[in-house]
């Protein structure tokens, strides 16, 4: 019998081994310590053992009876507490947290939005840097030497040759020079002015620039694709005028305003861009023949644009950041 004692203590050290739950522990405990348990069969047998036998079987019996017991509490105990651990983690009464999806800027959107437009009247993208040579951003362009745009007030110069870009039509120079016509792209992108910050201006904003060059480009043409452009973007009953304006590098330019009535105030006029055809020096400056080509160019406020169709009425809320503008859109 001894024997047999020693060998269910190994037994049970190995189903002891397999318990990982509260409840295998509870089947383990009814199979070894139960009424009818493998213990209980044991101490049946032990009556009928000689008597001679009786003190040292009884002595290993109560040994490997109070063995299996101990063993069996530490592991409830054990199960207990991680059990109870868990309660202290996890509070089944607390309300959920609800995840918060970021979404795209208004001036992502809103550039998305006028990049499909143009793509689907059959204009390419293209970008070109933010900082820019002097070159680029105003010799190219016509701009003669004493031009005011070129003072200190408005340009970030980075040296005497390099500036922050003021506007993306140095783009137009860079695909002029490196595709040949016909060109149909437009050209978004950030630009930099050294301008006192207020409602309507920013040191920073966003244009989108568009050129086509062809062989027989007209005025009509630009117009009728500026207004294509204005009646998807603004609704079919968007209120707009051209206006005879000056850039160095369009002859004859425009203005484009919007009509723009936000609610409760006075309406006015908005301009949302400056376009033209393409100035004969302009080509001549990258080595297209003016006699052969024509071309009209533009160019838009992206934040104008944004502020005319959702009401915005401070430049500076588009750059702020506070998730509580941002989240409306
Ligand atoms: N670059 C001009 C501006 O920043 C806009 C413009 C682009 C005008 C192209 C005519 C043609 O104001």
């Amino acid at each position: 019998m001894i024997n047999k004692i020693s060998e269910t203590r190994s037994i049970f050290d190995n189903d002891f081994l397999q318990i990982s739950d509260p409840q295998s522990l509870e089947e383990l405990r009814i199979k070894y310590l139960g009424r009818k348990g493998i213990i209980q069969q044991l101490f049946d047998e032990f009556k009928e053992i000689p008597r001679d036998e009786k003190k040292v079987v009884g002595q290993a019996l109560n040994e490997l009876k109070n063995y299996i017991q101990s063993r069996y509490e530490e592991l409830k105990a054990k199960f207990e507490e991680e059990k109870s651990k868990q309660e202290l983690l996890f509070d089944v009464t607390l309300p959920g947290r609800v995840k918060t999806i970021g979404s795209k800027h208004l001036i992502t959107q809103t550039l998305n939005e006028i990049k499909s437009i143009f793509k689907s009247l059959g204009f390419s993208v293209y970008e070109g840097p933010e900082i820019e040579s002097d070159y680029n951003n105003f010799e190219a362009l016509n701009f003669p030497a004493d031009h005011p745009a070129r003072d200190m007030q408005d340009t970030f110069f980075i040296n005497e040759n390099f500036l922050l870009r003021t506007h993306t039509s140095p783009v137009q120079i860079r695909l002029m020079k490196s595709m040949k016509p016909p060109i149909r792209a437009i050209m978004p992108g950030k630009v930099y002015r050294n301008e006192v910050i207020s409602a309507k201006s920013y040191c920073l904003f966003h244009q989108v620039e568009g050129l086509y060059v062809d062989k027989d480009v007209t005025f009509a043409e630009l117009k009728g694709t500026l207004v294509a452009f204005l009646k998807q973007f603004f609704g079919k009953d968007v209120k707009y005028r051209f206006r005879a304006s000056f850039f160095p590098f369009t002859d004859p330019s425009a203005e484009l305003d919007v009509w723009w009535q936000p609610k409760g105030k006075e309406g006015r006029w908005l301009e949302v861009l400056g376009c033209g055809m393409v100035d004969p020096n302009v080509f001549i400056n990258v080595g297209i023949d003016p006699e052969e080509y024509v071309g009209y160019a533009f160019g838009m406020g992206i934040e104008r644009t944004a502020m005319r169709k959702y009401g915005i009425d401070d430049i500076r809320i588009l750059f702020d950041s506070d998730i509580r503008f941002l989240s409306q859109f």
